[in-house]
């Protein structure tokens, strides 16, 4: 007879491995997607709030100030995927917009969550059909066999797409090509490079909400790998990291001291960081080179200089 194995119990494995290769490497590092579990859902809902954390405001200002030109470029009856949905509130601004959308289906790795979002937007759009998937988007997955093909429109926004590296940016970009077919286009939403002083200080904001986001993470390997984290011996520390044009989120040891994660035990010297998230930021010619080798074209982008937009076609 076949088996088929809870998705949660492969989320709960690939956690478990991801950790014990992750704080076995040299420079110690955990992927960012494991910043959001429950807790750190709701924490990330509270970053995008804060008043030094202006990529969603800026983001959202340019959706409601091009939203008709945006509903413009996507066109009649859309089937819009959505990558990363979480709570979705930039995507009500969008749906608002679009003429006679006709399927939303939020994608995201966060099943409870998923739920909740799907549930306030059948509330808000009482005549679209909405087909939650839970997936991790960073991996490859199909879409249903029921979601129409056209025209599918791929939607990601929140400059998610700065949390993945050359190869998984490229992956990505390829895989949504794949899921929206010939006659599909995408919105991204991109940060965009800028002084590093507004940079750092929107990931180490003065609240501390993102400091207690990033070590939510190590709460989160306490409670779910039987981790020996002391919480109080670590510290937030936001990086610029030029080679890379990006803002770096570490776990900084603030002595010398030993975890055990699952069993197994981890040292680590006074000032030893984890490094838990990159934020990449681009320029609007080093995004559309990207998109070109993704399998892309550039059709417009909306922009207030700080954040863009980009409206693409399948190349
Ligand atoms: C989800 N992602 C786009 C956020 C970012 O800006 O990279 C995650 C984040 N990390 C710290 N603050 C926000």
């Amino acid at each position: 007879m076949l088996q088929t194995v809870d998705p949660r119990t492969l989320q709960a494995e690939a956690f478990r491995a991801d950790v014990l290769a992750g704080l076995a490497r040299r420079q110690k590092a955990l992927p960012s997607r494991w910043l959001y579990d429950d807790r750190g859902c709701e924490l990330f809902e509270a970053i995008t709030k804060l008043e030094e954390y202006y990529p969603t405001r800026a983001e959202t200002a340019i959706l409601r100030m091009h939203a008709a030109e945006i509903a413009d470029f996507c066109g009649k009856e859309a089937v819009l995927l959505e990558y990363g949905a979480g709570a979705a509130f930039k995507t009500e601004i969008l749906l608002g917009a679009l003429a006679t959308p006709r399927l939303y289906v939020p994608i995201d790795i966060a099943g409870n969550f998923l739920q909740r979002t799907a549930a306030r937007i059948r509330r808000r759009f009482a005549r679209l059909q909405i087909r939650p998937l839970a997936a991790d988007f960073t991996a490859d997955f199909e879409i249903p066999s029921g979601v129409p093909l056209t025209p599918r429109i791929g939607f990601f926004p929140g400059s998610t797409i700065g949390n993945l590296d050359e190869a998984e940016t490229l992956a990505f970009l390829s895989r949504m090509r794949a899921h929206v077919g010939p006659q599909g286009k995408a919105l991204i939403g991109v940060d965009l490079k800028k002084d590093i002083p507004t940079l750092l200080a929107a990931y180490d904001d003065k609240k501390g909400v993102t400091a207690a986001f990033n070590l939510n993470l190590l709460a989160r390997v306490n409670c779910e790998l039987r981790g020996t984290f002391a919480l109080d011996r670590y510290a937030h520390e936001a990086r610029w990291n030029d080679a890379e044009s990006a803002v770096e989120m570490h776990l900084v040891s603030l002595c010398r001291q030993r975890a055990a994660v699952a069993g197994r035990s981890f040292a680590f010297a006074a000032g030893e960081t984890i490094h838990t998230e990159s934020s990449r930021k681009y320029s609007a010619d080093g995004f559309a080179d990207f998109a070109r080798r993704g399998g892309w074209k550039i059709g417009a982008m909306w922009t207030d200089r700080r954040f863009g937009v980009f409206g693409m076609c399948a190349a």
